[in-house]
């Protein structure tokens, strides 16, 4: 196992479930790769929005899976192993973080719309407002449940039993979903992380889930980050 890299995987728990900061690592990049388009789109040049579309519809989708897994997974299993968290806050955190993303889906609708009846460039500003107020919301979420749920997750919780909830979380996520969320999230790490990503899974999941995963990172991985991992953890 490699040394930390960032603050967030923590290398000091070996429980299936630290794989929880990748995909918070993920939502990160994503929400500020938005961001940063959102800022640089000071045209309604259609094809930039169109680009801003489809990373904006990824993002909704993989965030709307994620914590639906923590609301109805991760968080009701601690509830039933008398963990407390503050379940009923992280809810609202996630309603608002979706109805966040639905402000930016409707500025964006507006914002074209606008920019055919009437050219000003005040829609997009809007867009961009709301852009930055999506990530400024989900990373002091992500970071509120990197310090105060997961590290008492991956304390309390055993190592079978982490793996057996990866196990339904994996297995909940919508499946055409997961193809494109393995590789993104993995591609979104630490190359340490991501090796400890796969040994992980092999460790913890049936074998034919595992090499499962593994052939998404295979046909999604850029070819050079794929020979890399290769070249340090074992795949079939
Ligand atoms: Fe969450
Ligand atoms: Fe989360």
């Amino acid at each position: 196992m490699g040394g930390r890299v960032t603050a967030t995987r923590s290398d000091e728990h070996d429980g299936a479930l630290r794989g929880w900061y990748d995909i918070h690592e993920a939502l990160r990049t994503e929400v500020t790769r938005l961001r940063d388009h959102a800022d640089l789109m000071a045209d309604r040049e259609p094809e930039s929005a169109h680009a801003f579309d489809e990373k904006f519809e990824f993002l909704r989708a993989v965030l709307t899976a994620h914590s639906a897994a923590e609301d109805g997974i991760i968080f009701a299993a601690l509830r039933l192993r008398g963990i407390e968290v503050p379940a009923s806050q992280l809810l609202e955190d996630h309603q608002r973080e979706l109805a966040n993303i639905y402000d930016v889906h409707r500025l964006l609708v507006e914002a074209r719309f606008l920019g055919d009846e009437e050219p000003s460039v005040e829609p997009l500003g809007k867009v961009r407002d709301a852009a930055r107020h999506l990530h400024d919301d989900l990373l002091e979420h992500l970071a509120y449940e990197e310090e105060h749920v997961i590290p008492m997750v991956l304390d309390r919780v055993s190592p079978d039993d982490q793996a057996r909830l990866l196990g339904k979380v994996v297995a909940e996520n919508p499946p055409d979903l997961v193809p494109r969320l393995v590789p993104w999230m993995a591609a979104a790490i630490a190359p340490d992380h991501r090796v400890a990503l796969v040994e992980d899974w092999q460790r913890s999941l049936p074998p034919e889930r595992s090499a499962q995963l593994i052939g998404y990172l295979r046909e999604g991985l850029p070819p050079d980050m794929w020979a890399e991992l290769t070249a340090r953890v074992a795949v079939q």
